[in-house]
């Protein structure tokens, strides 16, 4: 069996396009649980984000200052692989509602199928947050709705300059 690491490296690995409140809980509580919390996003060709990796990543580091132990980063490629170079061990995802389960499961197997010595670890969404999705939130600013409470301040003066045309 291979030591165990003497630090904990855990990856939050998804697109944060943008950072919600819902990614906020589950970070300021996974956070407890290991000794580093890489937030990575993925840097993804394919999808059409509303916000570039840059924007992203300066939102993500903007909102979590206050987490010593919290660094943000983004990556190519295949998570698993990031993972280990990274030298973490565990990855973590939230699970909102049993709708997610499918996906996160398919996900979860699949990445211990690549890399077995890699753990995906879940936590469950806070109820009051359960609902959030960074989808959902675009959608509710685009048609006119109130997003407040559902995204820190930064993101949501960043959301309405993007779609209002508000100031900072
Ligand atoms: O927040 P999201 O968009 O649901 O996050 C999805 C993410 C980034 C975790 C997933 O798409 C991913 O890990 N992509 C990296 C490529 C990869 O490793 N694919 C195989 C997954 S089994």
């Amino acid at each position: 069996m291979p030591p165990k690491p003497t630090s904990v490296i855990a990856i939050y690995p998804g697109s944060f396009d943008p950072i919600t409140n819902g990614h906020l809980d589950l970070i300021a509580r996974g956070v407890k649980l290991v000794d580093q919390l890489v937030v990575a996003i993925l840097r993804n060709e394919t999808k059409q984000p509303l916000f570039s990796v840059d924007e992203r990543m300066a939102m993500c580091r903007d909102v979590l200052g206050e987490f010593e132990n919290v660094t943000v980063e983004c990556f190519n490629g295949l998570l698993v692989n990031y993972a280990a170079e990274r030298g973490a061990t565990l990855i973590l995802r939230g699970i909102r509602a049993i709708s997610d389960y499918e996906y996160e499961l398919q996900m979860a197997l699949m990445n211990r199928r690549l890399r077995p010595d890699i753990e995906t670890v879940f936590l469950m969404s806070g109820e009051a947050h359960s609902f959030i999705s960074s989808r959902l939130v675009k959608e509710i600013i685009r048609l006119g709705g109130n997003i407040a409470g559902l995204v820190p301040p930064v993101v949501e003066a960043r959301l309405k300059e993007r779609f209002l045309g508000e100031q900072k």
